[in-house]
């Protein structure tokens, strides 16, 4: 028999079918709640469960250690009801009405921007659309079943093609692909929209964007986004990377800072070299906001990249700088390993 699941505070209530995770069905019957990486890794998808028992799946243990589980936290990707539940998160309502679809594209344009990372153009079949949200990711789907999750690093409103940042994970099964395999035209399968990394535009306070390596792409698509849209919220861009020629974008960052008078820019190299001349910011680059703003309980933060750097950012900015819990957006850019579970 199928549990039934009860939503606090919004009052709805939706039935997993066999086998499905709280947030599979949740998805399936239209009641978006927040994620990430859907497997344990990242953290976003993390509620509480007031009444009834599950089954807290696959994850890892630094992601719901177990002092939250018994302060009745569970991974909503990862959980399956074993009772009937009432559970207490918030709803993305943003992403509703968004349609996942599952689609090929043809890879337009391929392009080296730095030694490890290339960026991806793909080109849609002429009669589709993928409407998003600036900063959600795509699911490239592989031969053998496996998935890899992208950022979008383009706005909607420039949505001619779908455009990637790839970093290359050596030993990587798509990543290195891409850098040795890969050719123009040709065709791979996606499934997105997904997640709720995405500019909330309902708040006018002043944003923090925070990325590491790629980090940068679903970064770029909010900051395009918010500029195209003549959003006057200050807003202040941290890059962190590690030598010069990693920050692969980086005039185009410097542009939007001329170019616009609430825009700052702050690249931050956590091991520039020599020969990279740097006379700019060092260092871990969360610990770079940490030393600029003492106080961010009037913000909003969106970070993305390396997990371990989202996570500092997470604990550093909510516990010494007074940031509220709901207004740190993060995608962690988790991988594959990452995410073999450490506990079930
Ligand atoms: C929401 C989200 C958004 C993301 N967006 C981006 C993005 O915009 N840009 C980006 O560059 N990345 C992004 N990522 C990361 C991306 O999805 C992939 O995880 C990454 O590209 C690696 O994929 P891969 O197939 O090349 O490597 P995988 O095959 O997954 O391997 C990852 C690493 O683990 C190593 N490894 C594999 N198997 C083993 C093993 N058995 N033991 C030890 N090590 C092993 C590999 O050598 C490699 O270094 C995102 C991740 C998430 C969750
Ligand atoms: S979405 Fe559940 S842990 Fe990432």
């Amino acid at each position: 028999m199928s549990h039934q699941i009860t939503i606090r505070p919004s009052g709805h209530v939706f039935s997993p079918r066999n086998g499905e995770t709280i947030l599979e069905a949740a998805l399936r019957e239209g009641f978006p709640l927040p994620y990430g990486c859907r497997n344990g890794a990242c953290g976003t998808c993390k509620g509480k469960v007031i009444e009834g028992r599950v089954d807290y799946g696959s994850f890892q243990e630094s992601t719901l250690t177990a002092e939250d589980r018994e302060h009745g936290y569970a991974l909503f990707c990862c959980a399956r009801p074993e009772s009937d539940l009432v559970i207490e998160c918030r709803e993305i309502s943003a992403v509703k009405d968004i349609q996942i679809k599952t689609l090929p594209c043809r890879v337009q344009r391929m392009g080296r921007v730095a030694a490890d990372v290339m960026v991806l153009h793909l080109k849609l079949p002429a009669n589709e659309r993928l409407q998003f949200l600036a900063g959600q990711y795509i699911d490239m789907l592989l031969k053998d079943g496996k998935r890899r999750s992208f950022s979008l690093a383009n706005a909607p409103h420039d949505d001619e093609l779908l455009e990637l940042h790839v970093r290359n994970y050596p030993g990587g099964t798509f990543t290195e692909h891409v850098f040795h395999h890969m050719k123009e035209k040709d065709i791979l399968r996606f499934e997105g929209p997904l997640g709720t990394f995405f500019l909330r535009e309902d708040s006018d306070k002043p944003i923090i964007l925070l990325a590491s390596g790629t980090g940068f792409a679903p970064i770029k698509g909010i900051v395009e986004h918010a500029l195209y849209k003549g959003m006057r919220r200050p807003m202040h861009l941290y890059w962190g990377c590690r030598v010069r020629a990693d920050l692969y974008l980086n005039g185009l960052a410097e542009q939007w800072a001329r170019d616009n008078a609430g825009f700052s820019y702050t690249p931050v190299l956590s091991e520039p070299r020599r020969e990279d001349q740097w006379t700019g910011r060092t260092g871990l680059v969360h610990e770079a906001v940490m030393a600029d703003y003492a106080d961010l309980s009037g913000h909003q933060v969106y970070a993305c990249g390396a997990p371990v750097m989202v996570e500092a950012a997470h604990r550093d900015f909510t516990s010494a700088r007074g940031l509220s819990e709901d207004e740190f957006y993060s995608d962690a850019f988790t991988t594959a390993v990452d995410r073999r579970p450490a506990t079930s």
